[in-house]
């Protein structure tokens, strides 16, 4: 995968879409036991491990992720918010035999699973991780953020990410599982579902146009001979113009489960 704008992405989406993230932080915290050993696959940036971090006092959470660049990056944003004594990173493809992860009373897995091969065989390994009654928590999107709803460039944005869509779905990521099912599948049980509809609209947050561009302009480079020209230029202008606009909106749909081991 390339890193070029995800970790910056990533990080953006935690201050843009903040208020969705204290909610689930929220409701997992709820749900966990008192000073709980967290294990984030896939931590990427460090959206979930830092915001355990800081919500669970006591938590000690291990970062997996395959990317030493994400790592790095998780690593100084956790010493900068000072929680980096709480938390260890470890470099480790998850596709492949899982590293000694120790006792664990939460997996937190956020926008990893779709990226995992074999979904089954890491929800089988999540399983064996865990301790009994331990908390598996998964959150997926169901849409990519769109911004530009309402706007003349509604319709280039739509099919731009239909196109995304394909191009996943042929690279064989696992976007749109019923993780439900799978998750009763691996053995755990008490499945807990929600549903979030995101749906940011002015005042957005100072970060948003920074997010805006950089969710259009990933997506626009993956994009070529796959739209017509005409609607790349008009992704590109649309880019290139987000400052100032008051017209711009957040839309994206996530899903959570927890369940019990
Ligand atoms: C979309 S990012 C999500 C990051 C973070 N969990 C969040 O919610 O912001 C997916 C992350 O999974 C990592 N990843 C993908 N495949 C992996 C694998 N086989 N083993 C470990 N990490 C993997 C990527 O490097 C990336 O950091």
């Amino acid at each position: 995968m390339a890193h070029d704008h995800l970790i910056e992405l990533l990080d953006l989406d935690v201050e843009v879409l903040h208020a969705y993230h204290r909610d689930l932080i929220g409701w997992v915290g709820r749900e966990a036991a008192d000073s709980p050993r967290i294990v984030d696959l896939g931590a990427g940036s460090g959206t979930g491990s830092l915001a355990l971090a800081r919500d669970l006092p006591g938590s000690q959470i291990t970062a997996v992720d395959v990317s030493p660049e994400m790592l790095a990056h998780l690593r100084g944003r956790a010493d900068a918010a000072r929680v980096g004594d709480r938390i260890c990173t470890i470099e480790a493809d998850l596709d492949r035999s899982w590293p000694d992860l120790g006792p664990v009373d939460v997996v937190w897995a956020a926008s990893a699973m779709h990226h995992m091969a074999d979904p089954g065989q890491a929800l089988a390994s999540a399983f064996d991780a865990l301790r009994p009654d331990g908390l598996l928590v998964i959150a997926e999107l169901d849409s990519f953020p769109r911004f530009l709803v309402g706007t003349e460039h509604e319709d280039v944005e739509q099919r731009a990410h239909a196109e995304m869509a394909k191009r996943r779905q042929e690279a064989g990521l696992h976007m749109h599982e019923n993780w439900g099912d799978r998750i009763t599948h691996a053995g755990f049980t008490g499945v807990t579902e929600r549903h979030f509809a995101i749906d940011l609209r002015p005042p957005l947050p100072p970060a948003t146009e920074r997010y805006a561009e950089v969710s259009i302009r990933r997506m626009r480079h993956g994009l070529d001979g796959r739209l017509s020209s005409s609607d790349l230029t008009a992704l590109e202008k649309a880019a290139a113009g987000l400052a100032g606009r008051d017209d711009l909106s957040v839309r994206t749909e996530r899903t959570v489960w927890l369940a019990r081991r």
